[in-house]
């Protein structure tokens, strides 16, 4: 391992947030600012290039920014995704054998639904690497944004192939928001339509234990750039699937409560 005395961290997991570069925080500038080299999930080459001309017209503090790579081959469309992680993992604990510090990119909050960064903070540490986390805006943030929904008095989180799959008992009180609609019940990176109506349908079937079937859900996928608007389509659970759910293709499912609690009568 080659270090840097200098440098108070090894890897960096940076959170680029949603909506491009209006969502980098001055954190994430600050760090990448001292890395050797950026890898980016998420997009390809192209995208990154044009995500690191556009940081060089917004920001006279991005003048240091070191070369950013996308990790593009890592992500083969033929085999379970968690070979993707791994070598996308890969790809960076080998660059950190050739000096450091080195910044892992990705969208959201790298916390937040990012099996890379679960592989990097346990594999990097335990190679005896100083790792740090700079958080990024998530799509939970954009989400409840676009829908002007307040978080209280809580919701419920989970991917939705891990509830579905896991029997999470959904609590009707709460909204719930669900994730990872686009590769539900499959460990494939994509899956074609006919797989992904059957897993729709399953999904359809497991949220009618907890929910009566006109009960509104919405598809929700925030804007990717600045200004862009959030798409949002409302429809009751019985009618969740078809050509519509298709246009949804990497949106988030949001459920509202069914009934709000009444907190004050239940509090001295
Ligand atoms: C692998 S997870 C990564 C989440 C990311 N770390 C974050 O903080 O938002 C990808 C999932 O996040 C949600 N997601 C990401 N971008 C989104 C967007 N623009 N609108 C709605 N949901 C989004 C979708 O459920 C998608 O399947």
């Amino acid at each position: 391992m080659t270090s840097d005395a200098d440098a108070e961290y090894d890897l960096v997991l940076i959170g680029m947030g949603i909506r491009g570069v209006a969502h980098l925080t001055l954190e994430a500038i600050g760090f990448l600012n001292r890395c050797r080299q950026g890898y980016v999930v998420g997009l390809s080459q192209e995208e990154v290039d044009g995500f690191v001309r556009m940081l060089h017209e917004t920001l006279a503090g991005a003048a240091n920014i070191p070369p950013l790579e996308s990790l593009g081959r890592a992500y083969q469309l033929d085999r379970n995704r968690a070979l993707n992680y791994r070598d996308a993992a890969r790809i960076i604990l080998d660059a950190l054998g050739r000096g450091v510090p080195v910044a892992y990119l990705t969208p959201g909050n790298p916390m937040i639904f990012d099996s890379v960064s679960q592989l990097l903070l346990e594999e990097a540490s335990l190679q005896g690497y100083r790792v740090r986390i700079a958080s990024g805006i998530s799509s939970l943030d954009t989400i409840l944004v676009d829908l002007q929904v307040e978080m209280a008095p809580g919701m419920q989180v989970y991917d939705a192939s891990w509830a579905v799959a896991g029997h999470a008992r959904l609590d009707t009180r709460f909204a719930c928001l669900l994730l990872q609609s686009s590769v539900l019940l499959t460990r494939w990176p994509t899956v074609d339509k006919p797989a992904r109506q059957m897993a729709i349908d399953t999904l359809k079937h497991y949220l009618l234990h907890f929910y009566p079937g006109d009960h509104q859900l919405a598809l929700v996928r925030s804007g990717y750039r600045w200004l862009d608007c959030a798409t949002i389509l409302w429809q009751p659970i019985d009618e969740l699937g078809g050509e519509l759910f298709e246009d949804y293709l990497g949106c988030s499912i949001w459920l509202p409560p069914l009934h709000q609690i009444e907190l004050n009568s239940a509090l001295p």
